[in-house]
């Protein structure tokens, strides 16, 4: 708990400077429907960007994982902290252009890249991560067509178990991602193509990582893989990408590794003649933000009391798709509350539509608000129109005071791509 981002203090939450309370009144103020809303900290990620800032070197390159969270206004203020960033689709790659990131300093990574946003990624000079032999073929075939060259990475699958949500385990053996090592001979004789520079191999074990051992050994494998080929005829292999994953503190009680422990473990296995890249997401926007909601009403059937709020699986995906935990709080906190063991849970029609369970919180009443922490990480950038309900409104706080960086989406706004 710090002063900054979000924490508690003598019983209010707070955003920063700005009291969770008040800016729920504020909003009340100026919206007949504020909540829900995402709530970002500027300090908090601020402070994320430079505890990876403060590893980076001439050696040592941050990449930000855009598909943790998009929202153009928050890229903006990470162009401005870290060298690279990291795509996965075509409006990714131009979302970061817009965001103000160099073209060359984008990396277009995926395992079902489409012809049109490989040759959008050559075009605008963007790196591309090869993920399979017909990646590889269909990257060539670009070349040529365009005649222009491409500067690529080989993601390598080093059947690491990152020991995560099967979900977001992807560097093992059955995972849909990466070159098997036996395999790589015959993607990189695709790649020895006179318009084809390899600079550097990939590889990403999985996401919420909480030990730094696995990146060590991820490293090891690939420094050994790369000093070989750098001798077998890839000169040009300059750097070593070893992803993203890094866990975050989502029980408020965890003691989690830091990036400079996480950089310093891959740095000591890594032969100084390569350049490293990190690409991490949650660890720069997760604990940046919240999703304030309200209470619509409380109930009890035989076996359960219900907390029944207004944002839901469409808003905060995780706890249904992971059984990610997410702390859920009243904005203020009265020590001398009765306390009662609640389910608190969406309006859409699915059981699978909770927020948390069996989560310990005082008798609520129709209109109080929660907050649920540690939402800046794939939560609106995995929102939907599920139950045909709009996107959240989000909102950045600075200081004492906050901006709307993104509308609540209305239904216009959804009926008027099907008209
Ligand atoms: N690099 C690659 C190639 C990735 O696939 C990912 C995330 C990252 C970097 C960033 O990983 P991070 O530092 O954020 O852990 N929706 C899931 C997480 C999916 C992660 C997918 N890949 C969740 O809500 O937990």
């Amino acid at each position: 708990m710090g002063d900054k981002g979000f924490f508690c203090k003598d019983g209010l939450w707070y955003c920063d400077k700005l009291s969770l309370l008040e800016l729920r009144e504020d909003l009340g103020r100026k919206y007949s429907r504020p909540t829900p809303v995402m709530v970002y900290s500027q300090q908090k990620l601020i402070d994320n960007l430079k505890a990876y800032q403060c590893c980076a070197s001439s050696s040592i390159e941050i990449g930000y994982s855009m598909k943790a969270n998009n929202n153009l206004q928050l890229l903006k203020i990470i162009a401005a902290h870290v060298d690279r960033i990291i795509t996965v689709s075509g409006y990714e790659i131009q979302m970061a252009l817009r965001a103000g990131f160099k073209n060359e300093s984008v990396i277009y990574n995926g395992n079902g890249k489409e012809r049109w946003e490989i040759e959008l990624a050559i075009k605008e000079n963007c790196l591309l991560n090869v993920d399979s032999q017909f990646d590889a073929n269909h990257i060539v075939e670009a070349v040529t067509k365009l005649e222009k060259e491409a500067k690529v990475f080989v993601r390598v699958n080093p059947n690491l178990n990152p020991e995560v949500h099967p979900y977001i385990s992807t560097g093992l053996a059955d995972s849909k991602f990466g070159v098997e090592i036996a395999q790589l001979p015959e993607v990189l004789s695709i790649l020895k193509h006179p318009g084809v520079k390899v600079v550097g191999l990939h590889c990403h074990l999985g996401s919420t990582i909480k030990s730094i051992d696995i990146f060590k050994d991820a490293a090891i494998i690939l420094n050994k893989l790369g000093t070989k080929l750098r001798q077998d005829g890839f000169p040009n292999l300059e750097y070593l990408n070893l992803g993203g994953g890094l866990g975050i503190d989502y029980t408020g009680e965890d003691v989690l590794p830091q990036p400079s422990d996480m950089i310093s473990a891959i740095r000591q296995e890594v032969s100084p003649e390569f350049k490293i890249i990190v690409e991490p997401g949650r660890s720069i926007v997760g604990n940046a933000g919240a999703l304030l909601v309200d209470v619509i009403g409380t109930k009890k059937n035989v076996a359960k009391s219900f907390v029944i709020i207004n944002g839901a699986m469409n808003d905060v995906l995780r706890p249904s798709m992971y059984s990610g935990y997410h702390r859920i709080t009243p904005l203020q906190v009265h020590q001398s509350a009765e306390m009662g063991k609640y389910d608190v849970v969406g309006p859409i029609c699915e059981s699978a539509d909770f927020l948390g369970k069996d989560r310990m919180l005082p008798a609520l009443e129709e209109g109080e608000s929660l907050a649920i922490l540690d939402c800046g990480a794939y939560c609106s950038a995995m929102a939907s129109n599920y139950n045909l309900r709009g996107r959240a409104m989000e909102v950045m706080v600075e200081d004492y005071s906050w901006r709307v960086v993104r509308t609540r989406e209305g239904l216009e706004d959804i009926i008027s791509c099907m008209e």
